[in-house]
């Protein structure tokens, strides 16, 4: 049985091809053609432990388009509320004749913990502060999508890196591929493992963004954590939230991403989220053809 449980099971002609698939699927979509019969013979559970608005859509939509039967799960209304375990939980899914299983779950480790006691593909739609592969993925298609190339681009992912399975997963997917990684943020928020990975630190946001050519914002992850890690919000804002004005002092024009949910006026100005240097809302269209081109290669695998 494949799975995809994190970037640093992948090599870089894995990334290629999902790129490869992904290409194909976009332009299907982008020909307004809604659904292809690929899947049709697939059953995929959704089971999401921890709230999401962007990724179980996407991946609901990327099924649905691929025409597999769907089954949603969300924990919040679930008997895991009367103390059933994840175990039980996945396996009377997969009793109802599931074949793939896409999970969120708060616990790092979580979808490698299923994969070696469930009879199924499992996709890791976020584990915790651990990995968010497909977010990853579609983060470097989208500037592959942009600049023709990741190999070689200056990528700066600022904000909260402890927290951050997308800053891991992005890290990983982007050494792979070539490009300068660099982090930014208090160094309250940079894991002191964080160099082993090949990445540079910066302390001070003017200089990252004056080298990047793409700035990756993230969120303060507020609910991984049980003591402050920085003094106040508004101090965090003065120090690493992106203006406008920040923005147009730089010598070049460089891409803004964000993986979403934004915190307005926390990390990011609306008039820069919403600039045309932001290409935030193409990373969410684009993560539908991601998580095609994944649930498609996964399931050509399946029987
Ligand atoms: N980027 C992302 O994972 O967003 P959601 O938490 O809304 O899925």
């Amino acid at each position: 049985v494949n799975h995809l449980l994190g970037i640093k099971y992948l090599n870089k002609k894995d990334i290629a091809l999902i790129f490869e698939t992904a290409d194909h699927f976009k332009e299907v979509i982008n020909r307004s053609i809604k659904k292809v019969p690929t899947l049709r013979d697939i059953t995929i559970a959704n089971i999401f432990f921890e709230n999401s608005t962007r990724t179980r859509l996407s991946f609901e939509l990327a099924e649905k388009r691929l025409s597999a039967d769907v089954v949603n799960f969300s924990a919040a209304s679930s008997s895991v509320k009367k103390g059933e375990t994840l175990i039980d939980t996945v396996n009377n899914i997969l009793s109802m004749k599931v074949d793939m299983v896409v999970m969120r779950h708060p616990n790092p480790g979580a979808g490698i913990f299923l994969s070696k006691h469930v009879k199924a593909s499992i996709v890791n739609a976020g584990d915790g502060a651990h990995e968010h592969p497909t977010q990853a993925l579609l983060d470097s298609y989208s500037i592959r999508e942009k600049f023709g190339d990741v190999g070689g681009k200056n990528v700066v992912i600022v904000g909260d890196i402890l927290h951050s399975r997308v800053a891991l997963s992005n890290i990983f997917a982007l050494k792979l591929q070539g490009a300068n990684v660099k982090v930014c943020g208090p160094k309250t928020l940079i894991p002191k493992y964080i160099e082993s990975l090949g990445v540079t630190v910066e302390t001070n946001l003017r200089k990252a963004l004056e080298w990047c050519d793409v700035a990756n914002m993230l969120r303060i992850q507020n609910e991984r954590m049980d003591i402050s890690y920085f003094p106040s919000t508004r101090e965090y804002t003065q120090q690493f939230g992106v203006n406008k004005q920040l923005l147009d002092s730089l010598d070049k024009q460089i891409v803004i991403m964000h993986p979403g949910p934004i915190n307005r006026g926390v990390e990011i100005t609306s008039d820069v989220a919403d600039s045309d240097q932001s290409i935030i809302l193409h990373q969410v269209e684009n993560g539908v053809a991601i998580r095609m081109a994944v649930l498609y290669l996964l399931a050509s695998k399946i029987n």
